[in-house]
């Protein structure tokens, strides 16, 4: 590899770094993106012009072809099908590695010597991580997007079946490295069918309620991918930004279980030590008081909001879906204008992807300054005097701290509860993600303001003003 070609791949590998590091706060996610989008011009350039690649006319096709195909898909996705599109984004990059490491050892030329034997390797690591990644992705959106039942798939003995595969898989890329390019190439076909079957087998065995962590996991794996094929072409840069995704999206999952208190080892190895979920479609009877929700109006909303010095406004997947994130900026700004505090509680896990409320936020205009992560904020309800809860259900379920036989038992949720008054935003008494009863809509303190959440605040905005 030529010095320039080098220099371009190490400029581009530390702007990647820059980037990641940008992204890490909503403050310089902007600044981040842009040492991305650099970092990946500057490789795309240098890899044009490196000695042995492709010619400038297929290079410039195929980037054009994905390039629409993906401006396309991005232009036409809805905000709460981020999720899928990702994952089917994951799949590209397995399949990608698996052709080109099938095409790489077809290419590869001789296949002896103990050189011949590491680069046969590294391909065989490519082709079963990429199937893994690309089958794996494949199913974890068709679950997302509803094509596929979200209840896990538990064969009986399947832990033995995935450890056969495994050990299977291992002997094949051997069995790679000692003969020659003819069953050499029968045999990572062979593995990649393997390891086909073995991606799309552990994802099956995922429930619905862990796929976000799946789709972070997933992310890993193509990294991974990325940089086993970076070892099989000897290029530094895959290498690289491969490590940085692979680790990055294990960092990811490991804090996205932590927030919904799920293992990381159940979604690694596909649903180890997973019940089929209890599905709590009816509301929980009464705890504390009162036996049946209390529901409210706009004019008593509008009161509420008058009299209230302080509000947490906790928005959840509803927010999303109504695209009420204006509406709600709006309603900020009237409040903040008469003298409230009011600020936002951000869960984790709120909405369907991470950073799902930030985004929106970020999008209406809401100031960074008021938007709160749940350990910075929570203890911060029991002063408030008003919880405002924009289409969240599980994130403020109080039965998380208090149900054991709850599945979402021990996930850190927001105590909405704890304020003077709590308002629900929602247009049912409908379940939420995990499909559980909410003990919160039943308390003394809360009353549900039934009804779109675009709808409702916008009703609210116009009585505010009328004041
Ligand atoms: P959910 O528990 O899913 O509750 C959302 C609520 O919004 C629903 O109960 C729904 O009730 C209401 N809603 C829907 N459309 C609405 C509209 N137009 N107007 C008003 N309300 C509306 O959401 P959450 O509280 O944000 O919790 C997130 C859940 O998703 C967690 O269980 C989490 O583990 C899971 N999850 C998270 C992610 C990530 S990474 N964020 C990814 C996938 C899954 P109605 O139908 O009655 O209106």
């Amino acid at each position: 590899m030529s010095g320039g070609i080098t220099l371009a791949y190490l400029a581009a590998a530390v702007l990647f770094i820059f980037s990641l590091g940008g992204l890490s706060q909503q403050e310089t996610a902007r600044r981040g993106n842009v040492y991305g989008i650099i970092g990946m011009t500057i490789a795309l350039v240098a890899t044009l012009f490196a000695p042995g690649s492709v010619s400038p006319i297929w290079a410039f096709l195929a980037v054009g072809a994905g390039g629409a195909v993906g401006w396309t898909l991005a232009q036409r996705v809805a905000m709460t099908e981020m999720p899928q599109l990702v994952a089917g984004m994951h799949s590209f990059v397995g399949l990608a590695a698996v052709l080109v490491g099938l095409g790489t050892y077809w290419a590869g030329g001789d296949h002896e010597g103990t050189e011949a034997i590491v680069h046969d390797l590294e391909i065989a690591a490519d082709v079963i991580i990429g199937a893994i990644t690309f089958t794996g992705s494949v199913v974890a959106w068709a679950k997302l997007d509803g094509r596929l039942s979200g209840k896990p798939m538990l064969l009986p003995g399947r832990h033995m079946m995935n450890a056969v595969a495994a050990l299977l898989l291992l002997l094949m890329a051997v069995i790679v490295t000692m003969v020659g390019p003819t069953l050499g190439l029968t045999m990572l076909v062979l593995a990649a069918a393997v390891a086909g079957a073995l991606g799309a087998h552990l994802v099956l065995a995922i429930g619905g309620a862990d796929m976000p962590v799946v789709v972070s996991l997933l992310n890993s794996y193509s990294g991974w991918t990325a940089a086993a094929a970076g070892f099989m072409l000897g290029n530094d840069l895959l290498i690289i930004t491969g490590a940085l995704v692979g680790s990055s999206g294990a960092i990811l999952s490991y804090i996205m279980c932590e927030a919904m208190n799920r293992s990381i080892w159940n979604v690694v190895f596909g649903g180890f030590g997973t019940e089929a979920p209890k599905t709590a479609a009816a509301p929980p009877p009464a705890t504390d008081g009162a036996s049946e929700v209390q529901s409210i109006e706009g004019e008593g909303f509008v009161e509420l909001l008058l009299n209230a010095k302080s509000v947490l406004v906790v928005p959840g997947y509803g927010l999303a879906v109504a695209r009420a994130q204006n509406d709600v900026k709006t309603l900020t700004d009237l409040l903040r204008a008469r003298g409230a505090d009011v600020r936002f509680a951000i869960h984790p896990v709120a909405g369907r992807l991470p950073g799902h409320m930030n985004v929106l936020l970020a999008e209406a205009g809401v100031g960074y300054d008021l938007v709160h992560e749940l350990e910075d904020i929570n203890d911060d309800f029991p002063d408030a005097d008003l919880a405002l809860v924009v289409g969240a259900n599980d994130i403020v379920n109080p039965g998380a701290q208090t149900d054991t036989s709850s599945p979402i038992y021990g996930m850190p949720v927001l105590e909405a509860w704890k304020a003077t008054t709590c308002v629900v935003m929602k247009r049912s008494m409908n379940v939420g993600y995990a499909g559980v009863g909410n003990p919160l809509f039943f308390k003394d303190n809360t009353r549900m303001l039934f009804g779109d959440a675009g709808d409702r605040l916008g009703e609210a905005v116009s009585l505010l003003r009328a004041q």
